[in-house]
């Protein structure tokens, strides 16, 4: 298959962009590298360095390269910047995703998988979540991406786009060649690391006192590649209807003090860490059921060690200490 993926040159952008070319489909990387970088490209694709609001750029790209299907993770994903500027994630995560949509209307592109998150679950009533629970988002950004999923329903009944909006919940770990490289960094594996390595002084745990097996926040932490292959796998099924899937490991989750003795573990290092304030609107616990995937389109996670989850980031950064700013 033909495929655009736009946020190409991100993080998980990065390993679907992989694990397609491994599969032999053809790829067009589409990213603004605002976020990315450059080195993250995979050998194997096509780059083209824009925006999706360049329209015309992006509907060239569509048009010139018989684009089948698109996977759009090109958007910004910071909760506390969001509370702080609404303005930039309804700019960049609707309106721009609305241009996207609109390029591939223009196009006669009827098939898109969309990066969505746990984030549009807001504070929730149960565990595990499923993706019929109600959906409350308690910041902009998992406003914007469940406006963005709820655009999607309505332009496949109108236009007969068919999409699958995964909503992850969080990726961690990577590949020989791609690995995880944010600025700022706010994701706890690669914070971890970066202090076992000695680039940041101490970790801080935002809350030990929430109704949890040690009061600290309980996570469902997802290895990229097994994210990866879920966007594949939900091509197959684009032809025919949509969908929206969670995606996580399930079971019982990991707190942050157990991520914490793992990544001691992984890397043989003294992890200085400081318990600080709770942070408003985080959960204390987010787990995925993601019993649909499993049983709808036969996804089944392989990676779900946290271990060698953690051991696949800390192999990417020793051998990458600046990410990917030597490859810039
Ligand atoms: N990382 C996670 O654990 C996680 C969890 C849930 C959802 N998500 C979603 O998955 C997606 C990818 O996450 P990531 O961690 O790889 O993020 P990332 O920031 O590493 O990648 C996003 C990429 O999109 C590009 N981009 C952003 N806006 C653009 C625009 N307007 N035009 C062109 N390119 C643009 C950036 O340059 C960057 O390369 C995001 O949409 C995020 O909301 C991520």
């Amino acid at each position: 298959m033909k495929i655009l993926v736009a946020g190409g040159a991100g993080y998980i952008g990065s390993v679907v962009t992989e694990e397609l070319v491994k599969d032999g489909h053809n790829v067009v990387v589409y990213d603004s590298l605002y976020k990315g970088h450059r080195g993250a490209v995979v050998r194997g694709a096509t780059f083209i360095h824009g925006d999706l609001l360049e329209r015309a750029k992006l509907s060239a790209a569509l048009r010139e390269h018989n684009i089948e299907a698109v996977i759009h993770l090109a958007a910004d994903s910071l909760v506390g910047e969001s509370v702080q500027n609404p303005a930039k994630y309804y700019h960049n995560n609707v309106f721009a995703g609305l241009a996207l949509l609109d390029a591939m209307r223009e196009c006669k592109v009827r098939r898109i998988v969309f990066s969505s998150t746990a984030a549009t679950y807001g504070e929730p009533e149960k565990q595990p979540l499923e993706e019929r629970d109600p959906t409350a988002p308690t910041n902009p950004y998992g406003e914007t991406k469940l406006a963005f999923e709820r655009a999607l329903h309505w332009y496949e009944e109108a236009y007969g786009i068919h999409y699958a909006a995964l909503r992850y919940f969080n990726a961690a770990g990577a590949t020989t060649h791609c690995g995880e490289h944010h600025n700022p960094e706010t994701h706890l594996i690669p914070i971890l690391l970066q202090a076992a390595s000695g680039q940041r002084p101490q970790v801080e745990i935002y809350g030990d006192d929430y109704p949890t097996r040690d009061g600290t926040c309980v996570r469902d932490y997802i290895h990229v590649v097994d994210l990866a292959r879920a966007h594949i796998l939900a091509l197959d099924i684009l032809n025919a209807r949509s969908a929206i899937y969670n995606l996580g490991c399930g079971g019982e989750g990991y707190t942050v003090k157990e991520v914490i003795a793992a990544a001691q573990h992984v890397t043989g290092r003294e992890i200085p860490v400081r318990v600080g304030a709770r942070r408003s609107g985080d959960p204390a616990v987010l787990i995925a059921s993601s019993d649909k995937i499993k049983r709808e389109l036969g996804w089944s996670p392989q990676k779900q060690d946290l271990h060698e989850i953690i051991a696949s980031a800390w192999q990417w950064m020793q051998q990458h200490p600046h990410g990917y700013a030597d490859e810039k």
